[in-house]
């Protein structure tokens, strides 16, 4: 009997998905020069050549059995390894390699690590505007997400709205810093001032709550800043990453959760992680994607062009008038629609073949989402038709 739960989530689908591919209908229409998709995430930048070398080096030189081997279900032990190092080299952390579990980019991170610290019916609670795929992998759980309603001015946490929603059921808070998609990043004082209200309520209550820190954007940052690490501040602390963006490898489907060597039952939770593979049919990444990665672990594909197209477009949005809190990093920004229907504004833009995402999935209406991965110059005739947009249908604006 087909089962009427996944079959309901076709009616669900992904906006993200459905205004890309619209434009993509779009650019086979009438040519990929005229289309201006700021739809979807996915890094425009290439991998690095010292990555690509790492493959061919291997391919030609790493004996098959050990690159197309099973990999052991905890992971490659130097690809764990070299994780391990990296992380306490640059945020003066103690991992060992025995605190890291290989997944299938941040999303086999997430599940995983949502697995191993509740049990169907707790909450997990979440910050908007936020990531809106937390839902089906929270729900895909048994527990539950709840939204804490944004604090606007900046998009750090509203710590009020915060308080108010943190309850004995809550196992687990989901951050995401920088974050997808506002651009903001939580600053060391939001981080201190969550573990603060989190080691207190962990007392009061009489359990572990964890904080589950979804962190693929980490080395996308701007103004030479460096995003915080979170796990530095509160021990009950999963890290979950992936280098999807920073090393534009989405396809290749690799990431890892780094478990505080300070959480509780931290030295049991990577071979739990291994048995929950075996009940969501995910094992490791693929052998020769680990020990690839392993050799380049510290770099990064070149950022700058992110940094570069965020300043392009959020000057030429402040020039039209938008209310936009400028992004500390990512390749995202979050104007507030020029109308109070994100929506109704998305389908305008349409119009002139420029396509944003509105902001309701991201649990908060009335904004819009862009992703600026794109050619810089094709981001310049972008904005010369997002003012075109935007003085035709909203009039001159100040
Ligand atoms: C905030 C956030 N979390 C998780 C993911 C999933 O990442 P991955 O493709 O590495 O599974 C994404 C992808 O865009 C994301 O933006």
């Amino acid at each position: 009997m087909i089962n009427e739960k996944y079959k309901a989530m076709l009616g669900e689908k992904s906006v993200i998905r459905m205004i890309s591919e619209r434009a993509a209908a779009r650019r086979a229409e009438i040519g990929a020069d005229e289309v201006f998709d700021f739809s979807i995430g996915n890094p425009s930048v290439p991998c690095t050549p010292a990555f690509t070398n790492a493959v061919i080096d291997l391919y030609e030189n790493e004996a098959p059995s050990a690159l197309h081997g099973y990999s052991p279900s905890v992971g490659i032990t130097s690809f764990r390894g070299a994780v391990a190092d990296s992380l306490n080299r640059r945020f003066g952390m103690d991992y060992t390699e025995q605190h890291i579990f290989p997944t299938s980019g941040a999303t086999g991170s997430l599940a995983h690590a949502f697995r191993a610290v509740t049990k169907p019916g707790d909450e997990v609670l979440t910050f908007a505007p936020f990531f809106p795929e937390y839902i089906p992998y929270v729900e895909g759980t048994g527990a539950t997400l709840t939204v804490v309603p944004p604090d606007t001015t900046a998009f750090q946490i509203d710590f009020e709205a915060f308080e108010r929603a943190l309850n004995p059921n809550v196992a687990v808070v989901l951050i995401n810093t920088p974050n997808n998609p506002s651009g903001a990043a939580y600053s060391a004082a939001t981080l201190e001032r969550l573990a603060g209200i989190l080691r207190d309520k962990q007392t009061e209550y009489g359990h572990d709550i964890f904080i589950v820190s979804d962190e693929p954007y980490r080395e996308i940052m701007f103004d030479g800043a460096a995003q915080a690490y979170p796990a530095k501040f509160y021990d009950n602390t999963l890290t979950c990453y992936s280098f999807s963006k920073s090393l534009s490898l989405p396809g290749e489907r690799i990431g890892y959760v780094a478990v505080n060597p300070r959480a509780t039952d931290a030295d049991v939770l990577v071979p739990m992680f291994a048995q929950i593979s075996r009940t969501i049919g995910h094992n490791c990444p693929s052998s020769t994607m680990q020990l690839a990665v392993e050799r380049v672990i510290d770099d990064t594909s070149d950022l700058s062009i992110y940094e570069a197209n965020m300043n392009l477009l959020y000057d030429a949005l402040v020039d039209l008038g938008f209310e936009v809190v400028r992004p500390s990093g990512t390749f995202y920004i979050f104007p507030k629609a020029l109308e109070e229907d994100a929506n109704e504004f998305a389908r305008k833009a349409m119009e002139y073949d420029l396509f944003m995402v509105p902001s309701d999935s991201f649990g908060m209406p009335g904004y819009l989402r862009l992703s600026y991965c794109v050619e810089t110059e094709h981001l310049r005739k972008a904005i010369v038709r997002l003012r075109q947009f935007v003085t035709e249908v909203y009039g001159e604006r100040e």
